[in-house]
């Protein structure tokens, strides 16, 4: 055969296929016997193993390729992927709607979803063609995982109109392939998964694409990041914008004007949950409008126009053979009910939290007793209650020991704290834990350095103190267990790239005591120096918004301690990095044209891209929004600007063109 007349041919199959391949995976209606397109796939391949220079990216025999790989890479969000605030009554979704409709004058129209208990994941089309896949991580950074996804064959290569536009969505293992997997693994003693969640987590993040090709995963798209050309004005527009592209959405989302049919179809779904082929733990509202979802806004996790009902816990009742104790990082002593296992949720259970002895004491949860236990969503199994009718009286009470479990220490309880605290400050189990905590995600993120491997680690004595990580040798991890050259490098890789994170992971990752992330955050880029930070008065420190009494008392005592000091000066010598990276506080700077305003950008700039405005106006404390309401303070039109333009000369907005623009910048 000719090249040309190959080429024609290799185009014609790859329609033909992913037509087939789009009616079987997205639309759920096959047209033609699985026979008819394996002969047309074979046509295909051998076609293009004849010629091979004709093979796309975007080939439907393209799907499981490439070689396994070493590591994921990690991909920043350019729009982040939040998370919802959660509802858990239909008191607290009146509540919702209420603050909505607080929030914007005109009426709402709710959109419902259900919400897939799966992976959120992010897929980025450019010129129409599927380039980057990538998890949802904590939000802003999340792992590349483009090979993986690329198998899940509701995903297409290629969508239509040529778009350039990042989707989002929920990847999920339907029932019947989790059933099934979990056969095959019990067959080959494997551990089987424990929910369809997990199987789908753990599927995606193989090295190897063959493996999440061979587990049948699914995804539904609900959302829309990145767009630049997006001109839609709702929700619902874009979700029948995605079907129209290819994309397989959820056919059960609704459109309501009241709260109370919103409540009519989250009890609706409460019944008819166990009828569906995947799992679902709750169902999304959304506000519609994205004019009205723009003036409503964020909170600083979650945005104040959708929220996530979350179905109530499932319970489930079993006898509690034993309580277990542990000890945190920061000496804090938390028993752990041991059980008989038991199906809950989905997930079979065999431990779960009981808090503190006080609460064991109020409970009268004895040891041998019959108990309730239960698990919401993505929190772990609780304690609920004993059930007393069921005591044959060989229950036994339980206390609390007067000596740490670890170290042998006495143990103490510190004023006004239910909880019992060890507090000797070498107790291994709380160093132990302090290790874990510095190289987790939203800490130093040391990929390769998870809890089994540091528990090795300590074990053999490799590491004791944080400083140790950064003095690890690639010969004392070579006799590790399991770890081969290659993970070996990895992690040497993955602990020196450490070194560069800004100030304010390491100032989480040290653990001191009331600083959460955020409040790292702040801190690091207010004194911008670790250094400075220890050099901080208590004043000093109370004096920034956000940071309070109790947090500003705790860093002043941390700082104070010799062995403290000691590290520092140990991870500094090491090469750690002891600066703040992320945006100066000053540079968002209050009194420039653009602070506390709200930006459009429409239209084509001559002398930058929207996204090098937008991040100009954001450097100057403005927030760029993509639709006009009464609340945008400015438009700045380009050429040919449309309805926007319009819509911001009917409601009065002041616009600006491009040259204001620049002027204003000093571009
Ligand atoms: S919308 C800012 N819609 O639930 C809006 N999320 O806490 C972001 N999820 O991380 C999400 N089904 O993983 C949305 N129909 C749906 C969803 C859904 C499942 C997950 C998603 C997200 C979490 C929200």
């Amino acid at each position: 055969m000719e090249k040309q007349q190959a080429r024609e041919k290799i185009a014609e199959l790859a329609e033909v296929l992913n037509q087939y391949n789009y009616e079987y995976h997205v639309l759920d209606n096959p047209s033609v016997p699985d026979a008819e397109y394996d002969e047309k796939m074979q046509e295909l391949r051998n076609l293009e193993e004849a010629f091979p220079d004709l093979v796309t990216s975007e080939s439907p025999t393209q799907r499981v390729g490439g070689e396994p790989l070493d590591a994921f890479q990690k991909i920043q969000h350019k729009v982040p992927m939040l998370s919802l605030g959660n509802a858990f009554s239909a008191d607290d979704l009146r509540d919702f709607a209420r603050r909505a409709r607080q929030g914007t004058d005109d009426d709402i129209t709710y959109v419902c979803e259900l919400k897939i208990d799966g992976l959120a994941v992010s897929l980025m089309y450019e010129d129409g063609k599927f380039v980057q896949g990538a998890t949802r991580g904590d939000g802003t950074t999340g792992e590349d995982i483009t090979s993986n996804l690329r198998t899940i064959r509701s995903i297409p290569l290629s969508i239509k109109d040529n778009e350039t536009i990042e989707v989002r969505g929920e990847a999920f293992m339907p029932h019947q392939s989790f059933l099934k997997l979990n056969e095959e693994r019990e067959k080959h003693e494997a551990e089987p998964f424990a929910n369809p969640r997990n199987a789908a987590a753990g599927s995606l993040r193989q090295l190897d694409p063959k493996i999440a090709a061979s587990r049948n995963l699914d995804i539904f798209l609900y959302g829309v990041g990145e767009w630049e050309s997006g001109q839609l004005t709702s929700h619902s527009e874009r979700l029948e914008y995605l079907q129209e592209l290819g994309f397989k959405t959820n056919p059960e989302w609704r459109k309501y004007e009241t709260i109370d049919e919103v409540i009519e179809y989250v009890e609706y779904w409460e019944n008819e949950r166990p009828n569906l082929s995947y799992e679902i733990d709750g169902i999304v509202i959304k506000v519609d409008n994205l004019e009205q979802q723009d003036e409503l806004g964020f909170t600083a996790k979650s945005p104040r126009w959708a929220i996530a009902y979350k179905f109530p816990a499932e319970e489930a009742i079993t006898t509690l053979r034993g309580i277990e104790l542990s000890v945190g990082r920061t000496g804090v002593i938390t028993p752990t009910a041991v059980l008989d296992s038991v199906k809950v949720a989905g997930t079979t259970v065999k431990r779960a939290s009981l808090h503190n002895e006080d609460l064991i004491r109020e409970k009268d949860i004895r040891l041998g007793d019959t108990v309730v236990i239960k698990k919401a969503g993505d929190i772990i199994p609780e304690v609920v209650r004993a059930v007393k009718d069921k005591r044959t009286g060989d229950e036994k009470e339980f206390f609390m020991p007067d000596e740490c479990p670890d170290c042998g220490s006495e143990l103490v309880r510190l004023e006004e704290e239910v909880a019992l605290r060890c507090i000797n400050p070498s107790c291994p189990a709380q160093l132990k834990e302090g290790l874990i905590h510095f190289v987790s995600r939203d800490a130093m993120n040391i990929d390769g350095l998870g809890e089994k491997v540091i528990i090795q680690l300590f074990r053999e004595k490799l590491i004791h103190t944080i400083a140790d990580i950064y003095r690890l040798q690639r010969d004392d991890l070579l006799n590790l267990e399991r770890m081969g050259d290659k993970s070996v490098s990895n992690l040497l890789g993955a602990i020196e790239n450490s070194k560069a994170n800004s100030l304010e992971r390491l100032l989480f990752g040290l653990g001191i005591r009331f600083i959460g992330s955020k409040a790292a955050r702040t801190l690091a880029a207010n004194f911008e120096t670790m250094k400075n930070l220890q050099q901080a008065a208590f004043d000093d420190i109370l004096a920034i918004d956000e940071i309070g009494e109790k947090m500003a008392d705790s860093i002043v005592r941390y700082f104070e301690e010799a062995e403290v000091k000691e590290l520092i000066d140990e991870l500094t010598a090491l090469g750690v990095n002891m600066e703040y990276n992320g945006p100066k506080t000053e540079d968002i700077a209050v009194d420039s044209v653009f602070s506390g305003k709200t930006v459009v950008l429409t239209g084509k700039m001559e002398s930058f891209t929207r996204k090098e405005a937008k991040e100009a106006i954001e450097q100057q404390g403005g927030t760029v929004t993509g639709s006009v309401s009464k609340k945008t303070d400015i438009v700045i039109a380009g050429e040919d600007a449309g309805s926007k333009l319009e819509k911001a000369q009917k409601l009065g907005v002041t616009v600006w063109n491009e040259e204001q623009l620049s002027e204003v910048l000093d571009w």
